[in-house]
């Protein structure tokens, strides 16, 4: 049996507490090595929540963990606002270890190249947290759909929605306050598309193996958000394959049934995802299809649609947090790219850069950037 891998942890804040599961169910394959918060605060309560059996050395400065820690340590989890993760995710590399980024794996797509080349460079992996990949329910989606073309055949259209109120998310954390990063473009990088929408903008990429070609885009950028932060955007989207699409994102729905909801046409099916159960984020998933049957009746448009039959999804955990660190762990190990490879990622990287350009001019048409192989 090989050892646990070490990890060096960057950002110690409210994401952490989903990350810190995977540590708690796997201690024989991951184990903490080093802790890195600029809060004293945050980083008493990863290990409060960790509850060691030694001590964890912390660290205020994450490039002084880097310089102390790095020998000793497989991999790096970067869980910082969005205008560290290139500076925190380059140190990693520099220092020799691999890395997994929180989303967005940067705030802008040059520096997601930059990082792409020196992870070229130095043959060191560098994941995406792009979590919805890792949900046995989207797993399960892809095997549904992949398991007979006439489930669902080639995507048509579809319409993606997020909605949250994102005051009420701040008023959870410890540092709470009317400047709070997420608000302001110049440390988001963005506002509801790159912090939120960017789970289901990723989630189309992964269920279609398909990338976004054309956007264009409008929204609206309401206090608190500062800077040019989109409060909400609404969004024309063309794939490569053809297919097209909505993006529905309002970062201030103060009141909301649910927070996520979607909905997918294709030749000969459909797959949706709305919960109605209030208060829950998302639902599971139905799925349709005609099995390349034609219509003899109004009732076969709405026959033969339910729950995503559970022979389809895979036994995983429950918690994607796990499974995607799982997953970069084993990466490392067979010496493969990881699922969510940085590489993968661009183009989800891209296409919110051109929903930005879209923005700015007004709702003008915006190619989206291709992605070098
Ligand atoms: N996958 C998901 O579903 C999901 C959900 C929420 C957040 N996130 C992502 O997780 C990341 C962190 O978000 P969060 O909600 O935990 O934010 P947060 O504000 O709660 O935590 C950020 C932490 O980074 C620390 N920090 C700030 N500057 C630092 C520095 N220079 N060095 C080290 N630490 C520093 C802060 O003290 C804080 O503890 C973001 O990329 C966010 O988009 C992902």
């Amino acid at each position: 049996m090989c050892a646990a891998q070490n990890v060096l942890v960057i950002g110690c804040g409210g994401i952490f507490a989903a990350h810190s599961a995977a540590f708690e169910k796997f201690p024989e394959r991951l184990q903490v090595a080093a802790l890195s918060d600029a809060s004293d605060r945050a980083m008493e309560s990863a290990v409060e929540r960790l509850k060691p059996s030694s001590a964890i050395p912390c660290y205020r400065d994450h490039r002084q963990a880097l310089r102390e820690k790095a020998g000793e340590c497989d991999f790096a989890l970067v869980l910082t606002p969005h205008y560290l993760h290139f500076e925190q995710a380059r140190d990693c590399l520099n220092a020799g270890l691999p890395v997994l980024i929180e989303k967005p794996a940067c705030a802008h797509l040059q520096e997601a190249r930059a990082l792409l080349e020196m992870s070229r460079a130095r043959a060191l992996p560098v994941m995406v947290g792009q979590t919805r990949r890792f949900e046995p329910q989207y797993q399960g989606l892809r095997a549904w759909m992949r398991s007979d073309p006439s489930h669902f055949g080639p995507l048509r259209t579809f319409e993606i929605c997020g909605f949250q109120n994102i005051e009420a998310w701040i008023a959870t954390k410890p540092d709470r306050n009317a400047d709070f990063w997420i608000l302001d473009k110049e440390r988001a990088g963005g506002g509801v598309v790159t912090s939120l929408m960017v789970h289901l903008i990723d989630l189309v990429r992964y269920l279609f193996d398909d990338d976004f070609a054309e956007v264009s885009a409008v929204g609206r950028l309401d206090s608190p958000f500062k800077n040019g932060a989109e409060s909400a955007c609404t969004a024309l989207l063309h794939m490569q394959s053809g297919a097209t699409g909505t993006l529905h994102g309002n970062y201030l729905a103060r009141k909301t049934p649910y927070s996520e909801s979607f909905k997918f046409f294709g030749e000969h099916g459909c797959i949706g995802n709305h919960t109605e159960t209030l208060g829950k984020y998302f639902g599971s998933n139905f799925v349709g299809s005609t099995h390349g049957k034609a219509a003899d009746s109004w009732e076969f448009q709405y026959e033969g649609i339910g729950k995503l039959p559970e022979s389809f999804l895979p036994k995983l955990d429950a918690n994607p947090f796990v499974n995607q660190l799982l997953e970069f762990a084993s990466a490392i190990t067979e010496q493969r790219e990881p699922e969510s490879s940085l590489q993968e990622n661009l183009n989800t990287i891209a296409v919110i850069e051109a929903i930005y350009q879209s923005l700015q001019k007004g709702g003008d048409r915006v190619k989206v950037e291709r992605t070098p192989a």
